[in-house]
């Protein structure tokens, strides 16, 4: 396959790729990518994203609580500034604009030219830049964006603001800030364990200042690696929009436990007991119930799905694992067991790799029951308020469904009917009812995303609901 073109793709193609794509943190050529090789499909030589302004403006619809909102990004001189022109494509994607400043030294890195092509825009640099002072000037600079990002930010320019340097732009649009910074560190691992720099970073944390990374790994000086490489752009950019997300958190304050995935339950060292589970619903819930300002703990299974941002993701390998990181995690005023947990697991888990055994046919598997968390919640001293679980079924859904609810003491099940033909294990759709001791509802058919939203709205209802009636 020669090359796809994004901008060639149809709308609803390209709106549902620019959302996953968002989702995951990814830019839109990566996750095209990413789903190619998912599906089999050779990767094409070229993946060309749209890098037109008619694209970039119809960028701006996609869905994320910071979309519209400015920020003011500044450009640090370290080796890591290549990243941001992926960081300012992405910001792009989402609709969130920048201006940026650059140093001098960043300029030796990336050239002020290939960011003001990206970026359709000037970079600011000279902080007597006449025709910019008259223009814009630093005060406003600093003021008129939503959030100030310092990517990548050196040990020289941590100083400065540690230390109230305001000798050129970057430091002075710096001091002269009322709004959030978030500094994205990157240097060499010994400079990062300087005592000078740890000074400066409990200086400015004890500021307000706000740090996202460094990560651990190679740095681009060769034989190198260790504390100090710069946060990943999707890792900025999620941090970035947890920042701009003022949206309501009906949810503040309560925490959620939310499992995801399926289970794997080891046979030997090589073999084991699985289902088709993706893991995108229970991701989707705990994303939401994040967004909506839960605490949430997402205990996962082994899936391929990157952790959700507003969360904090356990992974987890077997059933009883889950269990008893969910029990861990209690109390909880909600929890959703979203997991397709294996029912049984091999009652002896060989330590060597099981042989064939020439001839003879197939060992028998000697089964034991997995304990079931769901009603384990049902039943523990510590039962979270609101108590909700799946049921995936073929037939008789409501009646399966309801001997559930009543079986696991559930307060709520959502079933859905896996063998539609639209495919919900593994797929992106599902179609839902909800039961409770109050009746059934019938959701129609969308996407999981979609089910995610709906559910957090009926949660936040139902403490509304509860408080009120009290
Ligand atoms: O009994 P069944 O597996 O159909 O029940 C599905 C519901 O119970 C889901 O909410 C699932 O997460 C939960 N469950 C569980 N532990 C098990 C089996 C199911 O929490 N061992």
């Amino acid at each position: 396959m020669p090359s796809i073109t994004v901008r060639n793709l149809n709308n609803s193609v390209k709106q549902a790729l620019r959302e996953r794509a968002a989702r995951n943190g990814r830019s839109m050529e990566e996750e095209a990518r990413l789903l190619l090789a998912a599906a089999e499909v050779p990767a094409p030589k070229h993946i060309v994203s749209f890098d037109d302004a008619s694209s970039s403006r119809s960028a701006t619809s996609m869905n994320t609580e910071a979309g519209g909102k400015k920020i003011l990004l500044i450009i640090g001189g370290g080796i890591a500034a290549y990243k941001c022109l992926d960081l300012i494509r992405r910001l792009k994607e989402r609709g969130i604009s920048a201006r940026v400043v650059m140093t001098n030294a960043a300029k030796e890195f990336v050239t002020p030219l290939s960011i003001e092509a990206l970026n359709h825009d000037k970079v600011f640099a000279n902080l007597f830049d006449r025709e910019a002072e008259h223009d814009i000037g630093h005060i406003r600079l600093s003021r008129e964006a939503d959030l100030i990002v310092v990517a990548p930010a050196t040990a020289d320019l941590m100083a400065k603001m540690a230390n109230g340097h305001a000798d050129d732009l970057a430091s002075t649009v710096l001091m002269a800030t009322d709004k959030p910074i978030l500094v994205a560190p990157a240097m060499n691992p010994r400079m990062w364990s300087h005592p000078a720099t740890r000074r400066n970073r409990k200086t400015l944390e004890r500021d307000g200042v706000l740090l996202v990374g460094p990560a651990v790994g190679e740095m681009a000086e060769s034989g190198e690696s260790g504390k100090g490489r710069m946060a990943e752009p999707y890792e900025i950019i999620r941090s970035i929009e947890n920042l701009l997300d003022t949206s309501p958190k009906p949810l503040a304050g309560m925490r959620a436990i939310v499992t995801s995935g399926p289970t794997h339950e080891p046979i030997d060292p090589v073999r084991y007991i699985a289902n088709r589970s993706s893991g995108k619903q229970g991701h989707a819930i705990a994303e939401a119930l994040g967004r909506a300002g839960a605490e949430v703990i997402l205990v996962s299974g082994p899936v391929n799905l990157p952790d959700p941002s507003h969360v904090e993701t356990i992974h987890v390998e077997t059933a009883r694992e889950m269990q008893q990181m969910v029990e861990t995690a209690l109390p909880a005023k909600i929890a959703v067991m979203v997991a397709a947990v294996a029912d049984w697991r091999s009652t002896d888990e060989a330590d060597e790799k099981i042989k064939k055994d020439g001839g003879k046919g197939p060992t028998s598997l000697k089964l034991t029951e997995n304990p079931d968390i769901l009603k384990g919640l049902g039943h523990h001293e510590n039962r979270p308020d609101l108590l909700i679980g799946f049921a995936a079924e073929t037939e008789n859904i409501e009646e399966h469904a309801k001997t559930k609810l009543e079986r696991k003491k559930a307060d709520w099940i959502l079933a859905n009917d896996v063998s539609a033909d639209f495919g919900v294990m593994g797929g992106n759709q599902n179609s839902i009812k909800l039961l409770s001791a109050s009746g059934v509802e019938t959701w129609p058919q969308m996407s999981k995303e979609d089910v995610a939203k709906r559910l957090v709205d009926r949660i936040a209802n139902h403490f509304d609901w509860t408080t009120t009636s009290i």
